[in-house]
C-alpha cells in the first residue's frame, strides 16, 4: 500500500514534533561544511531554533506547513513576513513594502528526492503570494548544494554573502 502525501498548515502546537526535522537540517549543515566545526550539539541547536520558531509563530502572517505520509510527519517548511525597513534590503533594492522569508524547509532523509521539498516550497510561496507578498529571501549554507539547486531552480539567486571568521577554524587561504 502506498500512503498518500498530505501537505497541511500547522500551528504552534506542532512545534515539539519539529525537533527531529530541524535536527536533520543541522546534520546537513554539519556534513556539508565540516571545515567549520565545532558545531553545537543536537539539544542546543533545537533549543535555539525552537525559541526562534515560537517568536515567529506569534507574529501574524507566519506560515508553518507540514508534510505527512500516513501518520508520519516527514517534513515541514516555515516562512514569515518582514517589514521592508527591518531588513538589509531597504537601502539597496527596490521591492515591495513587505518581504517573505523562507526560514526553513526540511524533509527526513528517507523521504528525500521524491518531490516533497518542492511541494513544501510551492505551498509556502503560494500562501505568501495569497498574503500579497511577491519579494522573497532565504538563506543557505554555501556547502548545501542540494538545497541551493532546488532554490535556484525556483528562481532564487545569491544576493547577500555573509562571511565569518570563527576562532579555531582554518586560517587564510594561500593566494
Ligand atoms: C533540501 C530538502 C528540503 C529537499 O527536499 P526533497 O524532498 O529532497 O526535495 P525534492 O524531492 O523536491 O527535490 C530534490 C531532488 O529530487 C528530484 N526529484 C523530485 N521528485 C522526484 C521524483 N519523483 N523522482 C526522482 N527525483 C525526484 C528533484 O528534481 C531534485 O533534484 P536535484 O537534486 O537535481 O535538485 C532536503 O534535501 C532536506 O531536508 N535537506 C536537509 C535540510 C536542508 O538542507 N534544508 C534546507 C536548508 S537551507
Amino acid at each position: 500500500m502506498t500512503l498518500e502525501l498530505r501537505i497541511r498548515r500547522g500551528s504552534a502546537s506542532d512545534l515539539p514534533s519539529l525537533e527531529p526535522l530541524w535536527v536533520a537540517v543541522h546534520h546537513r549543515h554539519v556534513e556539508s561544511m565540516p571545515q567549520l566545526a565545532p558545531y553545537v550539539d543536537d539539544a542546543t541547536t533545537w533549543a535555539n531554533r525552537a525559541m526562534l520558531y515560537r517568536e515567529l509563530l506569534e507574529k501574524s502572517g507566519t506560515v508553518l506547513v507540514l508534510a505527512e505520509v500516513g501518520r508520519t510527519r516527514v517534513g515541514y517548511g516555515l516562512a514569515h513576513i518582514l517589514a521592508l525597513e527591518d531588513t538589509w534590503i531597504a537601502d539597496t533594492w527596490v521591492t515591495g513594502r513587505q518581504i517573505g522569508e523562507i526560514e526553513s524547509v526540511s524533509v527526513l532523509p528517507d523521504y528525500r528526492n521524491a518531490g516533497i521539498g518542492t511541494r513544501l516550497l510551492d505551498r509556502l510561496e503560494q500562501d505568501l503570494a495569497d498574503a500579497g507578498i511577491s519579494d522573497l529571501i532565504l538563506g543557505a549554507l554555501p556547502g548545501n548544494a542540494a538545497a541551493i539547486r532546488i532554490y535556484e531552480r525556483r528562481g532564487f539567486q545569491s544576493t547577500w554573502l555573509y562571511m565569518s571568521r570563527f576562532a579555531g577554524r582554518p586560517g587564510p587561504v594561500d593566494p
